[in-house]
């Protein structure tokens, strides 16, 4: 028989660390100063329109600038990225500090695009909605750069990780 706990915050937490997410880092531009977080909570919504969301915290550094300006970028992230994965959930280094600019270019639409990601998805807010601390933003994708052949960075149970085949 298999035993179900009634769930605590804990236990929630817990389930959610052992859902292995592709590591993203979300930004924006307010004004010319760059703003990002590291994310996992991106998923696919629908192809038509071409679709995502994204759940992020209200606190976070970028809230204020993807709600206000409704343009984003999803960068996702390779492998060789924990060190931005690191940065741009840092408690220390904020706001446009954390963007280095050899790292980084301006795409057409404002948002910055990481050189070197696995994708990037430049993407339109087209809905926000608010549940407890999280908005959930809903967008469209618009333009997307793709370097397919590198490999992604998993967060599985509180550590980072690469993938590989099981065949
Ligand atoms: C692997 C990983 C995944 C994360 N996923 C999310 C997420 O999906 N949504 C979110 O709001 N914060 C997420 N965070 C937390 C933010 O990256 C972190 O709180 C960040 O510092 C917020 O940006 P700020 O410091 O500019 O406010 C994640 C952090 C890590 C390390």
């Amino acid at each position: 028989m298999i035993t179900e706990t009634p769930i605590s915050s804990e236990m929630f937490k817990q389930s959610m660390r052992l859902l292995a997410g592709g590591v993203c880092i979300v930004a924006t531009n307010s004004n010319g100063e760059w703003h990002g977080l590291t994310m996992t909570a991106v998923c696919s919504l629908t192809m038509d329109p071409p679709s995502l969301i994204a759940c992020v915290n209200r606190d976070a550094g970028a809230h204020g600038t993807m709600s206000a300006t409704k343009r984003i970028s999803v960068n996702v992230l390779t492998r060789d990225h924990t060190d931005l994965a690191e940065l741009f959930s840092s408690s220390n280094i904020k706001g446009p500090q954390r963007f280095d600019n050899e790292r980084w270019l301006e795409m057409a639409s404002g948002v910055p695009a990481l050189i070197d990601a696995l994708a990037v998805l430049d993407c339109e807010v087209i809905q926000e909605m608010t549940v407890g601390q999280h908005s959930v933003f809903f967008c469209e994708v618009k333009n997307v750069r793709l370097q397919p052949s590198r490999k992604p960075l998993v967060h599985f149970n509180r550590e980072f990780c690469a993938v590989q085949p099981v065949c």
